[in-house]
């Protein structure tokens, strides 16, 4: 039977889209995937993508059965807008270096696909022994670059969602669910 909803929705939410056990499970899922791909390799390095990442990236990682580094990227596209201005910047890089290594990149979700293509060019640049993506979300209706994933949680419609990570204007990024926004009117 499906947990009841906790905390309840506010009247900014519509609905739960996906509630905590269902994500809980799929992160269960992806950890063993991703635990058997790289059963082979020493190390991998995990980086997450702030801040939207941190809590999938917090549940993921605790589960992963291969020897792992953690680390941080700052990127942002959005301020408070609701679309992706395209223009990505850095706030924050990695400590780690990533060259030789084996790079992991952690998002919550792909949209527009700017972030990840800035990112794993980026990140190409430093010569890794390998790099692959992994992302909670994804909305496919919201595509502008061509960006593949490595891993998927779930494929989402085009809703603005918030929770497990995700924010609107910096609110809503501990629930344990992804939920719905209502529209907002300009
Ligand atoms: C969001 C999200 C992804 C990116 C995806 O970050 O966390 O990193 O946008 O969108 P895209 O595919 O259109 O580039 P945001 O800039 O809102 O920062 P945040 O993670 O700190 O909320």
């Amino acid at each position: 039977m499906p947990s009841a909803i906790f905390p309840p929705l506010t009247s900014d939410l519509v609905r739960v889209l996906i509630d905590a056990d269902t994500i809980q499970n799929r992160v269960d899922e992806l950890a063993k995937t991703i635990t058997e791909d790289y059963q082979n390799v020493d190390e991998l390095v995990i980086v997450g993508v702030l801040k939207g990442s941190f809590i999938f990236m917090s549940d993921l990682a605790r589960r992963l059965g291969i020897p792992h580094t953690v680390d941080f990227i700052a990127l942002s596209s959005y301020g408070n807008s609701e679309r992706s201005s395209g223009n990505v910047r850095m706030i924050m890089d990695v400590r780690e270096n990533l060259a030789g290594r084996h790079v992991l990149i952690i998002e919550d979700i792909l949209d527009s696909g700017y972030t990840l293509e800035y990112l794993i060019r980026n990140f190409e640049s430093r010569r890794p022994a390998s790099l692959k993506t992994v992302a909670l979300l994804d909305k496919p209706d919201r595509r502008i670059v061509n960006v593949e994933l490595d891993y998927l949680g779930f494929e989402i419609p085009d809703v603005w969602v918030v929770g497990y990570g995700l924010d609107y204007a910096e609110k809503y990024r501990t629930l344990p669910y992804i939920a719905e926004m209502k529209p907002v009117t300009a």
